[in-house]
This record gives C-alpha cells, structure tokens and sequence, in this order.
C-alpha cells in the first residue's frame, strides 16, 4: 500500500449558524474538518498541532489500530493530550479495512466540533461488491449549540444534571430550513436523473442518534462500520454516534427537489432534546431552483420498532472470523443512575437531586478517568494508577444461572474507579450487554476501540439464555453497537489486538458520566503478537 500523510492544525475558527456567531475548534478552520483518503491496506500518517488553548487529541474512529494502539487516540486512555503549542504524529495502517469510517477528537467535549470522514477505497483493481455507483458523497450528520461545547461540559458536570439539547442538527455544518434564520444555509447534492449514488452517512453528533431519510427514495444498505453488508433496502434508518452507514439511492423518481431529513432518535423518557430535523436537498438537475424541497417523512423520535428492524436487516456479506466457540463469556450491565458525587464531578457538594449526580455505570463501576494515560501505566508498570479487577459480570447480582443473572441486574449502588479488565492474547470474547438504570432506560451505542465485533444477537427485556436466538451464520461486524432500549445484545470478538483499548456509550454525555471500561489485552508470544515501544513525540500528562 501507499503512505497518505495529512497535516492536521487544530484551530480556533470563527463560525456563523443559526444566526449564533462564535469560536469554534476545528481542524484547518474546517467544518466538518478534512476527509482522509486511503485505500485498504495503506499506511496513514497525519501530524496533528495544536494552536490553541486547548487540551487536543484526535481518534481514528473503527480504525483497528492493529499494533498502534500509541495512535488510537482517547485521552487518559492511550496518551496524554497534546497540550497548546505541542505536535503529535499518528502513524497507522488500514488493515483488513474498507467503506466509511470517522475521526474525532477524544478529550473532553471536543469532538462536538471536531470531527471527519475517512473514506478508505478497496485496494486498486478490486471492485466494490455492489455495482459501482455514477457519483459518492458524504453525508457528515452532526449537532450544533449555540454555546460553547467545552463549557457545557464543564456545566453538566458541576451541575450534575442532564445533558443541555443541541440547538439544530446538521448535514456537512448546514442546518437547513427549518431553524430560525437558517433559509438559505442548505447543503445540496446534484443529481443526475436515473443514476446510481453512494452516500456515506457518518452520525458525528455528540449525544444524539439519529433517523435518516430521503423523500421517495429508497435506501439500500451495502455497508456499515466499514464492513459490507448484505444489501438490505429501507425507507429509513437509524445511525447512532460512532456509527457508519453507506447506502446506495438511485434517482429514479420525476425530476425535482427532494430533502434529505434527520431527525432525533430518542429512546429514554423525560429526556428533553432538540426536535427540529435537519433537511438537504438531494436535487435533480433540471429541478426549479426557487422550488421547496418534498419533505422527507423520519419515524417519530420514539420508534423503537424501526430502530429494531434496522438491526435485524444487517446481515454481513462474509462474517468468515466468526469464532463459534468462546473463551470468555462476559456479562456487562449498562446503566443510568443517580449517585452520590463521582469522581469526575468537580462540585464535591452536588447540588442534584436527592444529594446525588447524575451518573452512569457498568457492571456497578463508575469509570473514573485516570490522571496518566492507561497504556503508558500498563506498559511502563506505573503503580497506583488503575487497578485490574473489572468484573465479568455485574457487582450487584451474585446470582447466575446459563451465563444471566437469576435476578434483574441493576446499577444502583456503583463504585467509583479506574478499572480494567484483562484478555489474554487470542482470547474468543462473548459479551450480553444489558441496558438498565434506575433512572431511566435507553439505548446506549456502546463502542469498542481496536476492534470490530460480530454482533451476534439483540433483544428486548433482559437477556434469557434459554430462549435468546442469536445468528451465528453472517451477524453484522460493526464498532458500535446500538444496544436496545431495556434490552440486551450480543457482540463476539478475538481479542487480537494488544493494548488498551476503550470501550463506552458513544452518547458523549454518558461517557463524562462514567459509563466507560477500558480492556487491557495482552501481548502474544509472537513479535506480530506484540505492541511496539511508544514513539519518541508522545505527549506528557
Ligand atoms: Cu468514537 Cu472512544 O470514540
């Protein structure tokens, strides 16, 4: 493969939306920033410097980081943030890895405006496994607020309340429409009459899954988080943060203007959240340019049944590195709850309700983020740091009969702490997650760094092993899973990769409030078994 280098300056860029003018972060004064282009099996070099104030740091997204976890990017997690003034050189290749996938900051709330597209190609003379369309775009869906993300951070958590609603959802930084004084800052694709497109759809949003639709067309899925599909055609879809979808529409319909709308998917009840869709214009040339768009119907914000027939309709074109037996059988809750004041709470008195914060947990742990960053702590043997007794199963429910619980699991009663679970190399990794919370269910895109894993089974209620199906023959290979509201799923993976690698709710929100674990796999015998030493320029905390 070939070297793609980028040159990544993280900056302060003046922006205008919705009539709301303000700084923003951005990568190159772009918004979204730049796309990395690659094509599979390429190395990717980007030199990230940042000019600002700010504590920076940026992770390739469902990137495998096959023996470059130094590169993955999570602050605290893989390497201290690259502080202003200072330069960071990510070095990686695109392994076994192919479609849509993203890149985001990963400190604090930065990723609420910094973040890309990275399209990686098959390798030259290899054609997609679908016919090849007339034209692609991409389609970055995001959300917008009218105050600055980094103190909104700050505010939830001296607070300890819920997260603020975003002012407007965005199609490649445009609202559209329908917010105020948002009329004519629009994103249109042309499109040319009868022609086939592929639309890369990435939901970079912070806290907000989204529903996606184009009137009168249809959508056929051919691949998600960077992994074909089997092709599966819908009027609609939900993409969560984290999540990567491309579908392919033909423009099949009379001449005209037709919008692309996306709007909230929103599980928990109570929860208030911005209900205004954002709408683009999918636009046939020979269209009347002063026409409106043909509104695009979106599932209401609730529809969990579209949700869940979404997830059903994945199927993956070649789930060939299937493991069908099973070293470690882990069973991790995940939850929302109240708590008293949690580490990551800067306001010791916490004003919540009931005395307590707002809080999040799994298996009854309270990630609590470590002052150096984990993989330096693990490489080095830096002591008192973190500690390796993450639990299997959940704290709270001693009870287990056919790998559940006997008992409802729930998250009340969460320790604070950093801890990690340890793999050994080459381990085969079953994993339930099972949403609870005592405040209030939702459903949580759980993403795992370094890896993807076959989701091999989903569910509502709680997870029953005695009548759960799950499909072993070409489950979906995806990096973030959107786990069901009040229910469970099923992920597999071969735990391949040494490091340590990430795992949290990618509704940004959830992670400050420590629903988050960290994995720690271990080296193998071989030298392609085994991390490398650190680069030379690896920041300090
Ligand atoms: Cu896309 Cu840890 O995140």
């Amino acid at each position: 493969g070939a070297t793609r280098f980028y040159d990544f300056k993280v900056q302060t860029t003046r922006v205008t939306k919705i009539c709301n003018t303000k700084d923003i972060i951005t990568i190159n004064g772009m918004y979204p920033g730049p796309v990395v282009y690659a094509e599979e099996g390429d190395r990717v070099i980007v030199k990230v410097t940042n000019e600002t104030p700010h504590n920076a740091t940026i992770h390739w997204h469902g990137v495998r980081q096959m023996l470059s976890c130094w590169s993955d990017g999570p602050a605290y997690l893989t390497q201290c943030p690259i502080q202003a003034g200072q330069t960071f050189t990510y070095e990686f290749t695109l392994v076994e890895q192919k479609g849509t996938l993203l890149w985001h900051a990963h400190v604090s709330w930065l990723r609420g405006t910094v973040f890309g597209a990275i399209v990686i190609y098959p390798k030259t003379g290899v054609p997609y496994p679908f016919p090849y369309p007339y034209e692609e775009h991409i389609l970055v869906l995001s959300e917008y607020w009218k105050k600055d993300v980094l103190q909104l951070e700050q505010q939830l958590l001296a607070s300890g309340g819920g997260a603020p609603p975003s002012d407007a959802f965005l199609i490649n930084g445009h609202p559209g429409p329908l917010y105020n004084c948002s009329a004519n800052d629009i994103y249109k694709i042309d499109i040319v009459p009868r022609r086939t497109y592929l639309l890369r759809l990435i939901n970079a949003a912070l806290n907000m899954e989204l529903f996606f639709s184009i009137s009168n067309h249809k959508l056929t899925i051919v691949e998600a988080d960077g992994d074909y599909t089997k092709p599966f055609t819908v009027d609609q879809l939900m993409i969560a943060p984290g999540q990567t979808i491309n579908v392919l529409v033909t423009a099949d319909q009379p001449i005209g203007k037709y919008d692309m709308a996306v709007g909230p998917y929103m599980s928990a009840r109570n929860v208030p959240f911005q209900n205004i869709s954002a709408v683009a214009h999918f636009q046939y040339l020979g269209a009347s340019p002063t026409a409106l768009g043909l509104p695009a119907p979106l599932p209401t914000f609730n529809d969990n049944l579209t949700v869940k027939k979404g997830l059903d309709g994945l199927r993956s074109l070649n789930a060939s590195n299937l493991p069908l037996d099973i070293d470690e059988n882990l069973f991790f809750t995940i939850g929302l709850n109240i708590e008293q004041c949690h580490s990551n709470n800067p306001n010791k008195s916490c004003q919540a309700p009931n005395g307590g914060v707002f809080a999040a947990s799994m298996n009854n742990v309270t990630f609590a983020r470590p002052k150096v960053s984990l993989l330096q702590a693990y490489y080095y043997s830096l002591r008192g740091h973190y500690s390796e007794d993450f639990p299997g199963v959940p704290m709270r429910v001693y009870d287990f009969v056919n790998g559940a619980p006997n008992n409802s699991p729930n998250d009340t009663g969460s320790v604070n702490g950093t801890k990690a679970k340890v793999l050994e190399y080459g381990a085969r990794v079953q994993l339930i997650f099972q949403d609870t919370g005592t405040v209030s269910t939702e459903n949580h895109p759980i993403h795992l760094h370094g890896y993807s894993f076959y989701v091999v089974g989903h569910g509502n209620g709680n997870y029953n092993p005695l009548t759960a199906r799950f499909n072993l023959v070409d489950p979906p290979y995806m990096n973030t899973i959107g786990v069901p509201v009040g229910g469970w799923a099923a992920i597999r993976f071969v735990a391949d990769n040494p490091g340590v690698w990430f795992m949290h709710c990618h509704l940004e929100v959830h992670t400050s409030w420590g629903l988050s674990m960290a994995f720690i796999v271990k080296n193998g015998k071989g030298a392609l078994e085994t991390l490398p030493h650190p680069p030379a320029d690896m920041p300090k905390c």
